[in-house]
């Protein structure tokens, strides 16, 4: 199987409908061992959610914005395990000021808390659980990006995050890549997450997405996105990372209404 004795951390499983869900359910379906993270009020929701999964996961406490979680996560997983394989990154959050249309007036602590915990994260969880991952002989880390090549509506402040993710993804894998560590985003397509759901403007591309993009697009449908993390996660990409791998149906690869029938 694809991720047979993997040991993994999953972060960012808030509902069913969240990414990291169905990266989740298709680890431990393709043979992975999952731990969950959960935080604050959503640490409860992320316990329910986990006994939904094929076997129930274990869920620790871990806000990415606190070196003391991140220290204690990796020493779970230490006694745990002693070792891990692979890191999903399915963080994201930007208070409301930072989103929907505001981008010329958002404040500059708005948009602090948006690249600590959407940008910064990235690497501050890379560097809690890189001993781990050296522990295996080596690992994976996958984060969740959305195109940052052009600005969207309602994006905004989210936007100049992901960008400096994309960024932040190819210095990780400048710093790990010598311990075999391998560091990738996917960017995915609109999702209908609770993430999603907070960005106003954001259901203006859910619906001009699946026309535009050559292969559609199903804004409910979470697997096709966590079916390529999984991939990223497993030992057949070994050459690969700083990448990005679109999971969006091809829409970053055609302009507008580039879609054609039959
Ligand atoms: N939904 C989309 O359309 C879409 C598209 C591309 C990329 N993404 C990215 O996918 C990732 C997962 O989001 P999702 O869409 O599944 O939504 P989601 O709301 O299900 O997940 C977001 C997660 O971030 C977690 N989180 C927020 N602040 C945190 C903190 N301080 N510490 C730890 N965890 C924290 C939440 O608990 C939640 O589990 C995000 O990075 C998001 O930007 C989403």
């Amino acid at each position: 199987m694809l991720l047979e004795n993997k040991r993994l951390l999953v972060t960012g499983v808030l509902t069913e409908a969240s990414i990291a869900f169905s990266v989740a359910r298709l680890a431990q379906e393709a043979g992975a061992e999952v731990v969950l993270s959960g935080f604050g009020r959503g640490l409860r929701i992320t316990q329910g959610i986990a006994k939904r999964l094929p076997t129930e996961a274990d869920v620790i406490e871990l806000d990415v914005t606190k070196p003391d979680d991140l220290a204690a996560a990796a020493a779970d997983i230490d006694s745990r395990w002693g070792a891990l394989d692979g890191v999903v990154h399915a963080i994201g959050f930007a208070p409301a000021g930072a989103l929907g249309g505001r981008f010329m007036q958002t404040s500059w602590e708005d948009v602090a808390t948006t690249l600590q915990v959407s940008t910064y994260s990235f690497a501050a969880l890379a560097a809690a659980m890189a001993p781990l991952l050296k522990q295996a002989g080596g690992g994976s880390i996958v984060g969740l990006d959305f195109d940052a090549s052009v600005a969207w509506p309602g994006y905004d402040w989210m936007g100049v995050a992901k960008a400096g993710l994309e960024s932040c993804c190819r210095y990780v894998a400048r710093d790990l890549g010598p311990q075999n560590i391998r560091v990738n985003l996917v960017a995915a397509g609109p999702l209908r997450t609770m993430a999603a759901k907070a960005i106003d403007g954001f259901s203006r591309f859910e619906d001009e997405w699946a026309p535009r993009a050559p292969l559609g697009w199903n804004v409910h449908d979470a697997e096709p996105v966590g079916r390529v993390v999984c991939a990223l996660l497993s030992d057949w990409t070994p050459a690969v990372t700083g990448e990005i791998v679109h999971v969006d149906g091809g829409a970053h690869a055609v302009g507008t209404g580039a879609a054609t029938e039959g």
